[in-house]
């Protein structure tokens, strides 16, 4: 490239990431995924490397974030926040220790503490006396958001500091995320009202921070995670794990997954580990962090611009990516629920090649304003399924077309209907409807529900496509004879199959009702509905107001279920299962087993005599339920030292409070609440 078009992409990657940073810190509205922002800032300190001449200090890459919005008041940092440099790969990572070793007195021997990366917001907390008296954002790095009214109602964070030794002022300074499984619950609950939902779990957390009414943020279930400390005492502390372990102490979360080692290998494989759990964590995490661990060290190697040079962050594979949207395709569910499913090009997210992607229903369509031929973000993290979550309306062509909606059953050709206030659209055909038979016969067989062993999805569409199967029913009459005959079938396998049908005949109540597929009676419901009426005929016979009884259990579900029992066909598909020999124990719960059943309880404050995590279990033990807020069908709230908007809450509510005396005094049975 010559210089001349060299300076002008310069000019271009500046501007460009000047407006994705103001996009993400400042409006919370990226555009692009992090890996994208990241590909095109490391281009530019490529050039601004080769071209040391054109480096200037307004330049994204001579500064972190952006400037704070104006209706927050402003706060600044006496100790500037700074950020982190990123590396992709062994090689770098084994360049950032050679660096570092380098700096250090020859042979002189160091630890590195690794820690998760959280995909959070970095915030700063001051203490003055051990009292929380300011919380802020890291804004541009120098003058962050007064965000004190919404960090208080963090539960994770000490209003005041457990244990003794703290100084006059301590500043502690973390991330505060979502965990993912209050993420998915905070937008499944928008997409339901039809409101904005979050593109990532770091968005909602930077969405519930950027609050100015705490009671929003109240309601948000966050969590913060510690990672570093400015004191007022010099020589406090002599190893950043040893001031992680003192502010534990002083009552704050830190990572657990933290850990010190020797070297450059063990960093490594730290690395590797924590990347095989990732899915497993309860949130989202983008890399891992390493850190020389003794601090004396830290002082020596100092900072560049931007950057702590004892320290860096290896990054994880992208969980979002850019790609086009080729096609949408219909598909039809068990209860008949037509989903669109994006038809993608091909991309590396989150470990694994995706090409589909879901766009739940016409409302998310149309929220995300997609088109096809789009560019757009698709995000994989965890379990979850792929999703669409934003299009890029900058790189929108003139050649995108407008997805059409389908008036059939693409698979019956059954008029599709779509409920008054629905977002779903739905396939009439029921079972005339292939789909749907099939998608019934692969929910009846999963291992949550009557865990047929081998009975995979892609033999059931082999079964139901041969007319070897037309019910769930159908699968304990086949014969060997007829299984061996399939594609890829033989007879060991064919033999293994009934086996495996065999014993699945001796089920569960609680099994055999979630099998059944009755719209929204997943496996908790279906396990309240056993409990409750304990034989099948009971259910079977239970009117609305019986139902209703039931925990979990409203009105719509009720006559999901009354209408389920209610049509002959499925009362048909029951028989013949019991005809061919499904059976389950009867199982009565003991009374006085579980003598809390029924209960809604919450927890807050900090406990002294164990963790909250431990409290839950034992309530739940004793058959209550523990829920994460406060509302009018709370039963009660324990509340330990330092509880705050949760205790306010039940105030208000008139909600029973109870203290860890009351708590401990249940838990022994001494007290029945
Ligand atoms: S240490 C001077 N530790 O990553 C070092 N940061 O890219 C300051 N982050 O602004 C940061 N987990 O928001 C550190 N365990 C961790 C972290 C972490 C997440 C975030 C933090 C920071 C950004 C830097």
């Amino acid at each position: 490239m010559s210089d001349s078009s060299l300076r002008a992409r310069l000019e271009a990657l500046r501007k460009q990431l000047h407006e994705h940073s103001y996009r993400y810190y400042v409006l919370d509205e990226p555009s692009i995924p992090d890996v994208e922002y990241d590909r095109l800032f490391r281009e530019l300190q490529d050039i601004e490397r080769e071209h040391p001449e054109w480096r200037s200090d307004d330049s994204p890459t001579q500064r972190v974030g952006a400037e704070p919005l104006s209706s927050f008041s402003q706060v600044r940092h006496e100790t500037p926040m700074l950020s982190l440099d990123n590396v992709f790969s062994e090689q770098e990572l084994r360049d950032f220790d050679r660096r570092v070793r380098g700096r250090l007195d020859d042979g002189q021997a160091f630890h590195y503490a690794c820690e998760p990366k959280l995909d959070g917001i970095a915030v700063s907390l001051l203490y003055v006396d051990g009292v929380l008296v300011r919380g802020a954002t890291r804004g541009d790095g120098r003058v962050g958001e007064d965000i004190t009214h919404n960090v208080r109602t963090v539960d994770s964070i000490p209003l005041k500091l457990q244990g003794e030794g703290w100084p006059v002022e301590l500043e502690v300074r973390g991330e505060i995320y979502m965990p993912r499984q209050g993420f998915e619950a905070l937008n499944m609950r928008a997409r339901e009202e039809g409101s904005k939902t979050f593109v990532n779990p770091r968005n909602a957390a930077a969405g519930s921070l950027r609050q100015l009414d705490s009671r929003i943020t109240a309601s948000r279930p966050l969590e913060m995670c510690c990672y570093g400390v400015v004191a007022s005492d010099d020589g406090l502390f002599s190893s950043h794990s040893g001031a992680l372990a003192q502010l534990k102490r002083w009552g704050f979360l830190t990572s657990v997954e933290l850990a010190v080692v020797d070297d450059i290998e063990a960093c490594l494989a730290y690395y590797e580990q924590l990347l095989s759990r990732r899915d497993q964590l309860a949130y989202d995490i983008d890399g891992i962090v390493f850190k020389v661990d003794e601090l004396a060290l830290q002082e020596q190697l100092g900072f560049v611009s931007r950057a702590p040079r004892w320290a860096i962050a290896h990054k994880f594979p992208a969980q979002e990516e850019v790609t086009t949207l080729r096609d949408v395709e219909f598909q039809v569910g068990r209860t008949g629920a037509v989903t669109p499913v994006a038809k993608l090009e091909p991309v590396f997210v989150g470990g694994v090649t995706v090409s589909n992607a879901t766009l739940h229903n016409l409302d998310e369509i149309e929220r995300l304003g997609v088109k096809l031929g789009d560019t757009v973000i698709v995000r994989r993290a965890g379990d979850v399924i792929p999703q669409v979550v934003q299009v890029v309306t900058e790189r929108r062509g003139d050649d995108v077309r407008d997805i059409v909606i389908p008036s059939c059953c693409p698979v019956c050709e059954s008029p599709l209907e779509r409920a008054p206030g629905e977002a779903v659209l739905r396939c009439t055909g029921g079972l005339v409807c292939a789909a749907q038979r099939k998608e019934g016969i692969k929910h009846f067989a999963s291992r949550k529900a009557m865990d047929i062993d081998g009975l995979g999805d892609k033999l059931v569409e082999q079964m139901v496509e041969a007319g070897l199967i037309d019910s769930v029913a159908d699968l304990f009459r086949l014969e060997q004879a007829q299984l061996s005959g399939l594609e890829r079938m033989g007879e060991k396998s064919a033999q293994n199959l009934l086996d495996a049908l065999s014993k699945a005949r001796n089920t569960t109540l609680p099994r055999f009702l979630f099998a059944l597929g009755i719209r929204e009676v997943g496996e908790a419901t279906a396990s309240n509905l056993a409990k409750h009426f304990v034989s099948l005929e009971a259910l079977m016979a239970a009117d609305e107001e019986q139902l209703l009884a039931v925990d979990d259990v409203g009105p719509i579900v009720a006559s999901h279920i009354r209408s389920f029992f209610a049509t002959d066909h499925n009362r048909e598909i029951i028989r013949q299962l019991r005809e061919q020999g499904v059976h389950w124990p009867e199982e009565r719960i003991e009374e006085g087993e579980q003598p809390m059943a029924g209960q809604t309880w919450v927890l807050t404050g900090n406990l002294e005599s164990m963790t909250r995590s431990e409290a839950k279990e034992k309530l739940q033990a004793l058959g209550a339920k523990v829920a994460g807020s406060v509302s009018a069908k709370t039963d009660c709230v324990a509340a330990g030292a330092n509880a705050g908007s949760k205790l306010k809450k039940a105030e208000e509510l008139g909600v029973k409070v109870i203290d860890e005396g009351g708590l401990l005094a249940v838990l022994s049975g001494q007290d029945k609440t």
